[in-house]
């Protein structure tokens, strides 16, 4: 590891964990096929039960990356709930402490960009951003065989998670984007999967844009005393 530093520069593991954030607005700076492909090698070693490694990715850029785009858009002029019987993201009627998360992240957005409440077109504007990879030149999206169970969904998070720490590592940004999964069944006509590969998450792959006011934002997390006990120490 120590040479690979020297040799390819490549950042700290703990220096990538705390560093990654969701970017949210990138350059047109293209990113190679080398590029993705580098960090698919990478990522690829994430672990996962049973060494299954249940899941697929696929890569979108230039005419590919477009096609997607204006799939979900023509999606979206007719239905702007996206796909019908899409599977929902968070539990119906999110409780505390995970409601009061969800919407404490969405205010620290809205407050950088100055969208206020009652701007819902504004807001609403925002959101569709995602769809269109907030400028990254690059979009991924993350497959998995609909059949798997709960445990197979949480290793795809793993290799998603892997993904965006080997984009660090080379000096890119990345953000996971689960708004994509409205509609999962338009990409999956327009990514021509087979039945036994069912969109979860997209991902946008790109060069930051220092300009862009949301990659000023840093979340907070809940501390170690929050979320762990330690027994038998
Ligand atoms: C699986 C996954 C899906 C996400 N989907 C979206 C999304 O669709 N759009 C978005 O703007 N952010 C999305 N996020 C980003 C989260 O809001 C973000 O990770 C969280 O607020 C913590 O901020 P950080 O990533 O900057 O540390 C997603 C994150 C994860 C892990």
């Amino acid at each position: 590891m120590r040479l690979r530093r020297l040799v390819f520069d490549l950042m700290d593991i703990l220096d990538a964990l705390r560093s990654r954030i969701s970017t949210r607005g990138f350059l047109d700076t293209p990113v190679s096929e080398a590029t993705a492909r580098a960090i698919l090698e990478d990522a690829r070693w994430a672990p996962s039960g049973g060494n299954l490694q249940p899941w697929k990715v696929h890569v979108v850029t230039g005419e590919a990356r477009q096609a997607i785009i204006d799939a979900v858009k023509a999606k979206l002029e007719v239905d702007p709930f996206g796909d019908e019987n899409a599977f929902p993201v968070y539990p119906e009627k999110l409780w505390d402490p995970y409601r009061a998360r969800r919407y404490a992240v969405g205010e620290q957005m809205y407050d950088i960009l100055a969208i206020p409440r009652e701007d819902k077109a504004g807001r609403l504007g925002q959101v569709l951003r995602n769809f269109d990879f907030f400028g990254a030149p690059v979009g991924m999206f993350f497959t998995i065989d609909p059949r798997m169970n709960p445990n197979q969904w949480a290793h795809l998070g793993m290799f998603i998670y892997a993904v965006t720490l080997a984009a660090e590592g080379r000096g890119l940004a990345t953000c996971m984007q689960e708004a994509w999964t409205r509609f999962t069944k338009t990409l999956g006509t327009a990514l021509d999967l087979p039945e036994d590969e069912q969109v979860y998450c997209g991902l946008a792959l790109g060069y930051a844009d220092p300009d862009a006011p949301l990659n000023t934002m840093r979340t907070e997390r809940a501390s170690v005393e929050e979320i762990a006990s330690f027994r038998g120490f």
